[in-house]
């Protein structure tokens, strides 16, 4: 292996764990209320042998054995800690000795508790050309994010994202997850699409329905009276004209 490689890898490691202090390398995940179990032994747990347990250097179970009084509950090999709250994250380490004070077993493992996510909710604005979807979700660390379009999974592991407007109407709905827990949206439909802006829904946009037929009506009526106006203006000229002097009278009443 690239020994340049696997040491800037391991740099890389290292200032993840420093930066991020809800590192999501941890060995047990938990959900809030759930309760926690340390190995205390491989075999059998003795009467007298004794243990004691610490969490980022501080006492949480004092030294004892199984018969003494103390937070937790012996159960078998294993010591529970039950009801974690998400401030029992940490890194625990578990000490067993025997009657002589020799070690049985002492080990650490790095534990994180999580908080049930509450349910998402998809955020879609319209823009121009485009549309913005988010996936809003209160609090919670670790969340990540899954994307489904009329059920399908649209493979997009982000919190937001943007996309083309269509013209059939889809429905999003978005996972919100954490290790131990997620939650689903309710479906939102995207309906940003408009007609387009083209010659003849121009007056339709500025007019509504009822506008437009006054307008036609309008229009109608003054091409009409122009026809008219014009024969009456023939008909002047051209006294010893054909046109029946009814059919003329018709035409004038009608303007
Ligand atoms: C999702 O969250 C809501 C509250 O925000 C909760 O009532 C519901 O039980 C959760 N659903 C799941 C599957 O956890
Ligand atoms: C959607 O997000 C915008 C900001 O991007 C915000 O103003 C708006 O209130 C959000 N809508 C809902 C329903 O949460
Ligand atoms: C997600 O939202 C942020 C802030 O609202 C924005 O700056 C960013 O461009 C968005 N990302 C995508 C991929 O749309
Ligand atoms: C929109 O839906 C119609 C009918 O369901 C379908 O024929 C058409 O191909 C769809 N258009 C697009 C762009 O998906």
């Amino acid at each position: 292996m690239n020994t340049k490689g696997s040491v800037s890898a391991l740099f890389l490691c290292f200032l993840t764990l420093f930066t991020l202090t809800d590192c999501s390398t941890c060995e047990t995940n938990k959900l809030e209320g759930d309760s926690l179990t340390f190995k205390l032994t491989d075999t059998q747990l003795k009467d007298n042998d004794r243990f004691f347990i610490k969490k980022d250097d501080k006492i949480v179970v004092p030294k004892r054995n199984r018969k003494q009084k103390g937070p937790g509950i012996v159960k078998d090999k294993f010591l529970e800690l039950q009801h974690v709250k998400l401030s029992d994250s940490g890194t625990y380490s578990v000490e067993v000795f025997d009657v002589n004070g020799n070690t049985l077993k002492s080990y650490s493992e790095s534990v994180c508790v999580y908080a049930k996510v509450p349910k998402p909710r998809v955020n879609i604005t319209c823009q121009d050309e485009k549309v913005d979807l988010r996936c809003d979700v209160e609090g919670g660390k670790s969340i990540s994010f899954s994307w489904y379009k009329n059920g399908k999974d649209l493979k997009k592991n982000v919190l937001n994202f943007s996309t083309n407007i269509e013209e059939n109407k889809s429905k999003y709905t978005c996972t919100a997850q954490n290790p131990v827990n997620k939650n689903t949206s309710d479906p939102v439909e995207e309906a940003c699409f408009k007609p387009g802006f083209d010659f003849w829904s121009m007056p339709c946009v500025l007019v509504d329905g009822g506008g437009l037929i006054v307008i036609l009506i309008i229009v109608l009526v003054t091409v009409a009276c122009r026809a008219c106006k014009r024969r009456e203006k023939q008909q002047r000229e051209l006294p010893k004209s054909t046109i029946k002097s009814n059919s003329s009278k018709v035409l004038q009443s009608e303007c």
